[in-house]
């Protein structure tokens, strides 16, 4: 019997790629709908013939319900979404209608197309600013912006669509989402750039003269935030065993998904300085309104329930990772 075919809204950004990747590895069929066609570094993947592209919007019902009745996926997984959190503040109408309107629009094709397996791109901004790290599942959720209430509300959502039509949904909380696949072929980038390691990197690429560390004054080891880095091929791998628990019959659910460790900024940026092999200039900065002091990840559910462990799991393995995709960017600019 054929496996299962997925389809994968957003799958052309950057965890999104990592993801299909994933999936094409284990001979899913894939069926990537984003408004960028697919990038350069899965294209040797469409050759096997697991991997088609739609180019189009998830506010086009038409596009949506034409791509579901010519490949009849058995499941979604939806990264298409807005990601800035201090956009959404400025914007929040822009967050509202695409990770939410855009969203229903996506969902309601889908139970007319019959699929009733969805993994949800969720966000560790649904807990706001914690009570206390690690932060397990039953944390309260109480985020304290547009982007983490999109994140919190579709949680919401997909558990009355589950409540009303049956259909069966994973959330995943990504803590940081760094690094990039080995093979060097794809990796993180946004515009405007506003995570931290890339950012780190465009100093020694020679991109920008230095990188702001936002506030110095946080009660931590060195007086910089905490956060919990987790490589994107952990974080595609949990992907995997999502949609296949829920092929399998699992019930609708949320999971964490970080290492469990957290690092402060300037842990981060040393680690770079010794992957890049030389100083990397900082300026300080004032703290970033909204930012919590430590966001570190309890992932034990997603271990339990779903098998998963994450296996790039130091921060070297993350910024030397980062690093070898940023050179071969910045060698193909050349
Ligand atoms: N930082 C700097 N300088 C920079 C950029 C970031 O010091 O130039 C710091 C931030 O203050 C923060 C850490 O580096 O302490 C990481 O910042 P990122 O912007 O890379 O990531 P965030 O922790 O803000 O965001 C992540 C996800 C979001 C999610 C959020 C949940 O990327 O999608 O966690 O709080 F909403």
């Amino acid at each position: 019997m054929s496996k299962p075919r997925i389809i994968v809204t957003g799958g052309a950004g950057y965890i999104g790629s990592h993801i299909v990747k994933a999936l094409v590895e284990k001979e899913y069929c894939v069926i990537v709908y984003d408004r960028k066609p697919i990038p350069g570094g899965l294209r040797a993947l469409q050759a096997g013939g697991l991997l088609h592209g739609i180019q189009a919007d998830l506010a086009d019902r038409a596009a949506l319900d034409a791509a579901l009745r010519k490949f009849e996926p058995n499941a979604a997984i939806n990264l298409a979404g807005y990601i800035a959190v201090g956009e959404s503040v400025r914007d929040p109408g822009k967050y509202y209608d695409n990770n939410i309107a855009n969203g229903l629009n996506l969902l309601d094709a889908l139970l007319a197309g019959g699929v009733k397996c969805f993994v949800f791109s969720s966000s560790a901004a649904v807990y706001g600013m914690p009570r206390e790290v690690p932060i397990a599942e039953d944390h309260p959720t109480a985020p304290i912006n547009p982007y983490g209430r999109t994140k919190w509300f579709f949680e919401h959502i997909l558990r009355d669509y589950d409540a009303a039509y049956g259909l069966r949904s994973i959330s995943l909380r990504y803590f940081n989402a760094a690094g990039a696949d080995h093979s060097g072929e794809i990796g993180e980038a946004h515009d405007p750039e506003t995570h931290l390691v890339p950012l780190v990197l465009q100093v020694p690429m020679g991109l920008r003269d230095s990188v702001a560390i936002f506030g110095s004054d946080y009660p931590t080891r060195d007086g910089t935030c905490v956060r919990d880095y987790i490589h994107v091929t952990d974080l595609a791998d949990a992907h995997v065993r999502a949609v296949e628990a829920l092929l399998d019959g699992s019930p609708t659910d949320v999971f964490n998904l970080g290492n469990g460790e957290g690092c402060t900024v300037r842990e981060v940026i040393a680690a770079a300085e010794e992957v890049v092999g030389g100083n990397i200039k900082t300026l300080d900065a004032p703290r970033r309104p909204g930012d919590p002091a430590a966001l570190v990840a309890s992932s034990e559910k997603a271990m339990q329930k779903l098998g998963w462990r994450p296996k790039h799991n130091t921060l070297k393995i993350i910024i030397q990772t980062a690093w070898q995709w940023h050179k071969r960017q910045m060698g193909k600019d050349a």
